[in-house]
């Protein structure tokens, strides 16, 4: 990320370095409590704005909202690049930084590599029970897994496992060397009562869930039979972030490359099932929808198309009816910025596709994913056939509703051939079609909905430049939806100033659904920064989401607690906020849908409404917990 320095050498300068004696060589510094102020070196002002803190050894300007470590502060002084910056501060330190590439493990790298290896461990535990178990939960699992075509070299291939539980991985972990610690934090082991560690799964078939690399991260774990939850699957972990990983990728990546297309599912075993028919291109997501990073990632190794396989089920259609969220501007002409096309195809009849397999062959499916759809067309058509063409407001609904796939492109040109040709699909006239689009409102409060645009697909987004994104126009924002941002930024900021307390609301910090793109962006440097060195601090985190957002040092060193509140209650309190905000959004979503009810069935609108009234009271309860306090 430096050019060739390593990150320890990175490390080792900024802990030699003293930000309050190199800025004090240049400008007059004051102590105020505990930090240092002085005029800022940025911009000429009168009145001190800029402070330094001694402790986190991170700076920030009041006066222009700049901000962030001893590096940052030398290239913006001095206007130099990054590894610049870093060689200036080490010769002035007397340290020398090895130019050569050649390095050895950091010691975040290390603690990553102790936790794949505690995965690695437990998937050859789990596999030898399943191969040579002599119980007879070992037994059932081997005829389970008979039973559902998953026997013969398949166990092999995929490292299937068998969990037998009562702290028998935890003991084998033990004799290997691993601390209790380190298996919690591979989410393999729990803390039981009075504190006890236990392994985490018990009696289950269990898929090894492995990264790009092919590094085992992470488990799934199926009960035999019925039962809850089917699968079990570890939480997040610092090597293990569900929104990132795909099942399969590691297997199917070649094919991916030489094809051109991905192909996405939504099972483990439909993934299995599929690549012992041949077709070795298919992913699943983990019992998650398909996430922008999902594609992005995907469009690494495929670089035509992204196929979406939805299950025949009602799961499946709700899987379906999200990833319209996908349609955005880079879908059109005008937009496009990248090559890679979004598809999707239902399957018939209910079937998922390891059944699809099972009932009708893989030839049949490979014309199933022949016929899968761009995915704007997916969309319109899917709303159309929710309606009965035969009648006259049969057709105009279907009209309104298909037109509602184009929000999103409402403006372009793509949008009005489409409109056109619904019109003519419902047998309505051209222009009313072309009328109704114009007065579409792009959606607004929908997640990262400020991350369309240019951003929107792009191939490899995370390393684009973001300058190149247009900023959405915040002061256009209703203002529950500024507070929203604001609250994201201060438990951002938090955060990347609390490195440990953030550790502790990882998976909290990567459930949250940003509002705003850049504090998604953010955030996930936090995320990432901690991921790789869980004992990062706020200077190193810093440093890291500077990489993406070049500003992040002003934003995120730009934090007032106010006195008398913990950085641990203040936490509390935003994450609190965040997610009683989202419950909020889903609300008001399903509000959207029953307002509008054409397409949804009088049961799935029963079950909305119920859905709703839960939600509502809960987060009633929440409020009135929070007056409480
Ligand atoms: P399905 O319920 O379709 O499971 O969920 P499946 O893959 O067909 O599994 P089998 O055939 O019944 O064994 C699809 C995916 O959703 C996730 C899993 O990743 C699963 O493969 N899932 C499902 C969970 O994470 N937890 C659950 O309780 C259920
Ligand atoms: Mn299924």
């Amino acid at each position: 990320m430096a050019g060739f320095i390593s990150d320890e050498d990175i490390a080792k300068v900024r802990e030699a370095t003293d930000l309050v004696g190199y800025i004090g060589e240049t400008t007059p510094m004051r102590q105020k409590g505990r930090d240092f102020w002085c005029c800022c070196p940025l911009h000429g002002e009168k009145t001190p704005s800029f402070k330094v803190d001694p402790t986190t050894q991170l700076w920030h300007c009041f006066g222009c909202g700049e901000g962030g470590d001893a590096f940052g502060y030398v290239m913006k002084t001095e206007d130099l690049t990054f590894p610049e910056a870093v060689r200036k501060l080490a010769e002035r330190a007397h340290i020398d930084i090895a130019e050569a590439p050649g390095r050895g493990p950091s010691v975040s790298s290390n603690k990553k590599s102790r936790l794949k290896a505690v995965c690695e461990e437990t998937a050859s535990f789990y596999h030898l029970q399943l191969m040579r178990g002599k119980t007879d939960g070992a037994a059932r699992a081997r005829s389970y897994l008979g039973g559902r075509n998953l026997g013969g070299p398949v166990p092999n291939a995929w490292n299937l496992g068998y969990a037998p539980g009562s702290g028998s991985l935890v003991r084998h972990l033990y004799s290997k060397g691993f601390t209790n610690q380190e298996m919690l934090e591979a989410n393999v082991a729990t803390t039981g009562r009075y504190g006890k560690v236990r392994d985490r799964f018990f009696d289950r078939v269990m898929f090894p869930i492995r990264d790009v690399a092919g590094e085992t991260i992470a488990f799934g774990g199926r009960i035999m039979g019925q039962g809850e939850p089917k699968y079990l699957n570890s939480q997040e972990t610092p090597v293990f972030h569900k929104s990132q990983v795909l099942y399969g990728l590691d297997k199917a990546k070649a094919a991916m490359a030489s094809t051109g297309v991905a192909i996405v599912v939504e099972g483990y075993t439909d993934v299995i099932a599929c690549h012992q028919a041949g077709l070795t291109n298919v992913v699943a997501t983990l019992g998650t929808a398909l996430t922008r990073q999902h594609i992005r990632l995907l469009s690494r190794h495929a670089k035509t198309a992204i196929v979406y396989l939805f299950d025949g089920d009602a799961a499946g259609q709700r899987a379906a009816d999200r990833a319209l969220q996908f349609i955005d501007s880079s879908m059109t002409p005008e937009g496009a910025r990248t090559p890679i096309e979004l598809r999707a195809v239902t399957l018939p009849d209910n079937l998922d596709p390891a059944e699809f397999l099972e009932q009708r062959g893989v030839d049949e499916l490979r014309q199933v994913i022949d016929g899968a759809r761009q995915l704007l067309r997916y969309g319109i058509d899917r709303r159309l056939e929710k309606h009965d063409l035969g009648r006259a407001e049969g057709r105009s609904r279907a009209m309104a509703d298909a037109l509602n796939v184009l929000a999103p492109i409402k403006d372009s040109l793509l949008a009005q051939q489409y409109a056109i040709e619904i019109a003519s699909m419902t047998r309505m006239p051209e222009q009313q079609a072309l009328d109704a689009l114009a007065k579409l409102k792009p959606p607004s409060t929908r997640p990262h909905d400020d991350d369309l645009g240019s951003a929107g697909l792009g191939v490899g987004g995370q390393s684009a430049a973001p300058a190149a994104v247009p900023a959405v126009d915040v002061t256009q924002l209703p203002e529950s939806e500024i507070n929203r941002r604001r609250c994201e930024r201060k438990l951002i900021c938090l955060a990347a100033m609390n490195p440990q307390l953030a550790l502790g609301h990882a998976s909290a910090l990567a459930a949250t659904n940003w509002h705003g793109r850049v504090n998604g962006m953010l955030a996930e440097a936090v995320l990432d920064a901690l991921v790789d060195d869980p004992s990062a601090t706020p200077a190193a985190i810093v440093t890291r989401a500077t990489q993406t957002v070049p500003s992040a040092g002003g934003m995120l060193t730009d934090t007032a607690l106010d006195p008398g509140v913990t950085p641990e209650d203040m936490m509390a309190f935003l994450e609190e906020e965040l997610a009683m905000g989202d419950v909020q959004d889903t609300i008001d979503g399903i509000k959207a849908q029953l307002r509008d009810s054409q397409g949804v069935s009088p049961q799935d609108q029963d079950e909305l409404f119920q859905m709703a009234t839960l939600l509502q009271k809960d987060l009633e309860a929440r409020r009135a917990r929070r007056r409480s306090v």
